[in-house]
């Protein structure tokens, strides 16, 4: 275990946020001192917006044991999605091929139930081992129930790891699939972001609403909304929380969508 103090701009893909206290975690064994005082839990920090003043809390990263595992088997919450998407193509194995692209943790996949419109991450589950409260427990995705881009996971839960439910296919279906998500993905900007700001209303794409709307290359600074895909906020190089908070509420103020980002600390308006 180590404890550092850092500033999360270097770990958040919009690449924004203040100073806090890093536990980084390499073994279960250390999970009842790292939650014994009030903590969050950081994956590859992909669908965050954290304050300038950062947070007062521990923020646990899991690394080391957390970060290892093996497809057909246990994978470690700490581990990058990115990876088993590969690895499952790699194998000819088919469950994981709509989460293409998305560069979470499995522990933030899970806990977001990250997804395209192909499926999300709920869908490709055998099993989800947390730690709560002191003890570890395994259910089904069935128990733990899963949403749009929301899990039933208890608050403060931490994923230690998962099973995925994959089906044995031929490789070149697995890429057929792979192919089509990822033409899906096209439009997506390439700059740093923490991916779609919100979540689709019913019916509707918060995207093409934001468009219509007329806020793509709408800027607060050095944040703007992106001319690729308006549910995008880019951060042009040195934005800061507050300037992208002003421009989610400029937005807000028009239009009624609900944020997919999730905020930590405290944003001065
Ligand atoms: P973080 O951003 O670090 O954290 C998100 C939440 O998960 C926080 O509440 C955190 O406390 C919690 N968390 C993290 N790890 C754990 C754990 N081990 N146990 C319990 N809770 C945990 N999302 C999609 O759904 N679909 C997409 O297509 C998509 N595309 C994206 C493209 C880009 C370029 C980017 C930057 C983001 C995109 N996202 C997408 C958003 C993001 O990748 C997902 O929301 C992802 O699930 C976040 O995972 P993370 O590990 O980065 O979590
Ligand atoms: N659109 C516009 N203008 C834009 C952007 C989109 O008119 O600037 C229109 C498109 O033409 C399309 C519709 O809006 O008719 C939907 O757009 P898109 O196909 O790009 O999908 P999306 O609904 O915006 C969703 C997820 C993405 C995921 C893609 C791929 C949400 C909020 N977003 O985007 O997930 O990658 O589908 O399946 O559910 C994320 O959650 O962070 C994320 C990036």
């Amino acid at each position: 275990m180590e404890v550092r103090r850092v500033l999360l701009k270097d770990h958040t893909t919009l690449a924004v946020g203040g100073p806090a206290e890093l536990w980084l975690l390499e073994h279960p064994d250390e999970l009842p001192e790292a939650t014994a005082a009030p903590y969050r839990v950081l994956g590859n920090g992909s669908n965050l917006l954290v304050a300038d003043q950062g947070v007062p809390e521990r923020v646990i990263k899991l690394a080391g044991r957390f970060a290892e595992g093996e497809l057909t088997g246990w994978v470690g919450a700490g581990s990058l999605l990115p990876i088993w998407v590969q690895e499952a193509a790699r194998q000819g194995l088919s469950g994981l091929e709509p989460l293409l692209g998305i560069p979470a943790s499995v522990g933030g996949a899970v806990r977001m139930n990250a997804g395209t419109r192909f499926g999300a991450i709920a869908d490709a589950l055998a099993e989800v081992e947390y730690f709560h409260q002191g003890r570890f427990f395994r259910k089904s995705p069935g128990e733990i129930g899963f949403g749009y881009r929301k899990s039933g996971l208890p608050p403060g839960a931490i994923v230690t790891r998962v099973r995925f439910d994959l089906k044995r296919a031929s490789r070149e279906a697995v890429a057929a699939r792979m192919a089509a998500v990822d033409a899906a993905r096209k439009g997506q900007p390439k700059r740093k972001s923490a991916g779609c700001a919100f979540k689709n209303p019913d019916h509707d794409a918060a995207g093409r609403l934001i468009d219509a709307a007329g806020f793509k290359g709408f800027r607060v600074g050095r944040a703007m909304v992106s001319h690729e895909h308006a549910n995008f906020v880019v951060n042009l190089g040195g934005a800061t929380a507050r300037e992208i908070w002003q421009l989610i509420e400029a937005i807000r103020a028009t239009l009624p969508l609900e944020l997919e980002w999730e905020v930590w600390g405290v944003i001065e308006p």
